[in-house]
């Protein structure tokens, strides 16, 4: 298997709830590595644009606007299998559909305040990373430099 980054974001309602350290202490717990982290409100633009595949979803205008809502918390998550793995921890996007010990199962409220982000696919996960952090911000690049994009 490889060694992967992927994004992960706790999104308002987890930095809301108080729980950043139970979710960080979960990815910590399960093997990963935290490569880069910031706290950050994010503009309108910043999540029309990091959202832009769904922009013609009937969600994409309440999705936007609760991202923006407040801080979320930004993370490169680094590991073996990292995008599969972090999916996995995370649960099925909609929390009533989410397996059990699953972070949405046990902290979120519904499927658009579900807690956390991560990348869905290795594709994905470079585009997401380069789209919040230069790569002079993995401060902790982890593999030593052995994993991660192309560009
Ligand atoms: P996320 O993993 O961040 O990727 C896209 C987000 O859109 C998703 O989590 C949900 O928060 C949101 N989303 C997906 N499907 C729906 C839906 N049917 N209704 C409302 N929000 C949704």
């Amino acid at each position: 298997m490889a060694v992967e980054k992927t994004l992960s974001i706790i999104k308002p309602d987890g930095v809301a709830k108080n729980i950043i350290g139970k979710i960080i202490s979960r990815f910590e717990s399960q093997g990963f590595c935290i490569a880069a982290m910031r706290m950050q409100k994010l503009s309108l633009q910043e999540a029309e644009g990091f959202y832009a595949e769904h922009r013609e979803r009937a969600f994409f205008a309440d999705l936007v606007k609760y991202m923006t809502s407040g801080p979320v918390i930004l993370m490169v998550l680094e590991g073996e299998d990292a995008v599969a793995k972090n999916r996995e921890i995370m649960g099925a996007t909609d929390p009533k559909k989410a397996a059990e010990g699953t972070l949405r199962r046990d902290f979120a409220d519904s499927i658009e305040a579900n807690v956390v982000h991560g990348s869905d696919s290795p594709q994905s996960a470079c585009r997401e990373v380069s789209y919040f952090f230069r790569k002079s911000e993995i401060l902790r690049p982890c593999c030593g430099g052995q994993c991660g994009c192309k560009s």
